[in-house]
């Protein structure tokens, strides 16, 4: 595994020629369309990565992009992996273990959520502020090489205090309605029934979906400072009378794309004049 991240990273050194990326971007479904913000773009394919999977899920581009927001030297991630394609987590977590290796000291993890808290609007975008573990895996699971992280790694700021400070500063600032909330991830790929969600909403849940806490997971494990934004793209299930369908999660996030692409691109910014 090592020797496959190695060899990887590598490579996409290779191709971004002296580049050294300060900050990582996932994108999640529907809100691809972020990376045209990067600037003096560095284009590389999925497929031409090796050791990489496929993005298997419509809505999901399957590019790394690098470049520049502002003076911030981005990589950004069009297209993740998820546990419910049939990629292992080893796999789900390679984007954001290849980050830490380019020298990355923090990563914004985006994604598209059902909304479980009353409060909470499709095409509203939510603060992760802590996350719930529901997928019963982790992406630690097996030996650890030390050079990844500690074997137990601390999880009581998984989602970076001072990350989310600038994230709803920025939010104040441009006027941009942001919520906080606690991010359920779990496996999927069925949505979740109604007595599913109501457990969710006891459980503490603001919002589910089906990505994020893996990479979450090898992020805080790697040293990364992380933070994370949903979309909420459609109330969860039983919270309204509607059904829920893949389209209608990337209409909205697509929806929702001018206010996501405001607040990312001036966090991206402000983030690089910060000391976090
Ligand atoms: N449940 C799980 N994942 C999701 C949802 C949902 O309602 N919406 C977008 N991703």
């Amino acid at each position: 595994m090592i020797k496959k991240l190695e060899q990887t990273t590598q490579f996409i050194q290779k191709q971004l020629e002296g580049f050294t990326p300060e900050l990582g971007i996932i994108l999640g479904s529907g809100l691809g369309n972020f990376a045209e913000q990067v600037e003096n773009k560095k284009i590389i394919s999925y497929s031409d990565i090796p050791n990489f999977p496929m993005a298997t899920v419509k809505g999901h581009a399957g590019k790394l992009i690098c470049g520049t927001i502002g003076q911030t030297k981005v990589a950004v991630f069009q297209g993740r992996f998820h546990y419910y394609e049939g990629h292992n987590l080893e796999d789900v977590v390679l984007p954001t273990r290849i980050l830490a290796k380019l020298g990355t000291k923090a990563l914004i993890l985006t994604n598209a959520a059902g909304g479980i808290n009353k409060d909470f609007a499709p095409g509203e975008l939510v603060a992760i502020t802590d996350h719930l573990n529901l997928t019963g895996n982790s992406p630690l699971i097996g030996p650890n090489p030390e050079e990844l992280g500690v074997r137990f790694p601390d999880m009581s700021e998984a989602y970076n205090l001072e990350l989310n400070k600038l994230l709803n500063d920025v939010a104040n600032e441009l006027n941009i309605p942001l919520k906080s909330g606690v991010y359920a991830g779990v496996l999927g790929p069925a949505y979740e029934t109604p007595a599913e969600i109501n457990m969710l909403k006891t459980l503490g849940a603001d919002m589910v979906g089906m990505s994020t806490v893996p990479e979450s997971i090898a992020a805080n494990h790697a040293g990364l400072k992380v933070c994370g934004i949903s979309c909420i793209t459609n109330l969860a299930a039983g919270i309204s009378k509607e059904k829920l369908s893949h389209d209608d999660v990337k209409d909205v996030a697509n929806m929702a794309m001018e206010k996501f692409t405001k607040l990312v691109t001036t966090v991206v910014k402000k983030w690089g004049q910060s000391s976090i």
